[in-house]
């Protein structure tokens, strides 16, 4: 069975990729100085859009890796069961890391890195639509139940990889003691080219025009929907059920307004006001 549950310190994640012993390694996990962490609650964008946009960069935009490895050889997940061994055939320096986990998990393995971390958050509402369309298509995810339910779950904490606005206060809290650089899938969506050039300057890799101007069309949604090593369509059909949906779905922001009710806004608005209460961060939400 593919939607086996593996609960790891109160949260649960996809036992079809995760391990107690992976997890646990990811806690324990060796940073170098010289690693590139991407983080982000799923379907923030900051994986699959990051890994792209930090592969490009590194190549000097040169699609040439990212059209012939896929995201997860060249960016593991450092929890995933995988991660270990494909790290010990590794020689690409700097090594590129992907993580869901929260940080009061990672937090203390990262404490005496300098390593350099991003990290991408998205419109909740946007991040929740995204997920629930994805897990009608992955048959590694519970099944999601009907929309109310499991925008129910969103904001309980309850689904796979936990609570969104544990993972957001978490990680952004720390971001003074960390080598920490927030992006928004709004400021990506609206600004691709100064996004990549902040990026860049984060990474300490500044680009010449020419090479900004690949990354940027290498990474748009149309060039990423069709490059075969980033979409997703190299899961098989009994893992991702391509007939279902489309992992490179819509890329909008604001797709949440075709999803919720009036009645189910108020809801989301009430629980988020509580939550975020002791948090600075804005959102924009169309
Ligand atoms: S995952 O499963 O956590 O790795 O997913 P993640 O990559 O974080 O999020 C998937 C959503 O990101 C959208 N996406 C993009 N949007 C715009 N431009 C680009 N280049 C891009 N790449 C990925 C993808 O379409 C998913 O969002 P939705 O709203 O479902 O379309």
């Amino acid at each position: 069975r593919l939607d086996v549950t593996e609960i790891f310190h109160g949260i649960s994640y996809p036992g079809h990729l995760h391990t107690q012993d992976s997890l646990h390694h990811a806690l324990k996990f060796p940073f170098q100085d010289t690693d590139v962490l991407i983080v982000s609650y799923p379907k923030s964008v900051g994986t699959t859009w990051m890994q792209e946009i930090v592969t490009l960069i590194s190549s000097r935009g040169d699609p040439h890796l990212s059209q012939s490895s896929p995201n997860w050889t060249r960016a593991p997940w450092l929890e995933q069961y995988y991660c270990a061994d494909l790290l010990k055939s590794s020689t690409s320096t700097p090594r590129v890391l992907t993580t869901h986990l929260p940080h009061d998990l990672l937090g203390p393995a990262l404490q005496e890195s300098k390593g350099q971390i991003i990290y991408v958050s998205r419109n909740p509402k946007d991040v929740l639509v995204s997920f629930y369309h994805f897990h009608k298509m992955a048959n590694f995810l519970p099944d999601p139940g009907s929309f109310p339910e499991f925008l129910h779950q969103f904001l309980e904490g309850t689904l796979h990889f936990g609570s969104w606005f544990d993972h957001i206060k978490g990680w952004t809290s720390q971001a003074a003691a960390l080598n920490l650089l927030h992006v928004t899938y709004e400021e990506m969506s609206k600004d691709l080219r100064g996004t990549i050039n902040r990026v860049s300057s984060f990474l300490q890799r500044p680009l010449l025009e020419h090479e900004l101007n690949n990354c940027v069309k290498h990474c748009s949604f149309s060039c990423m929907k069709d490059n075969k090593m980033i979409n997703y369509s190299l899961i098989p059909d009994e893992i991702l059920d391509h007939s279902k949906g489309c992992f490179m779905r819509k890329g909008e922001i604001g797709d949440w307004k075709n999803m919720f009710t009036g009645e189910q806004n108020r809801y989301f608005d009430t629980v988020f006001k509580s939550k975020m209460q002791d948090c600075i961060l804005k959102f924009v939400w169309e």
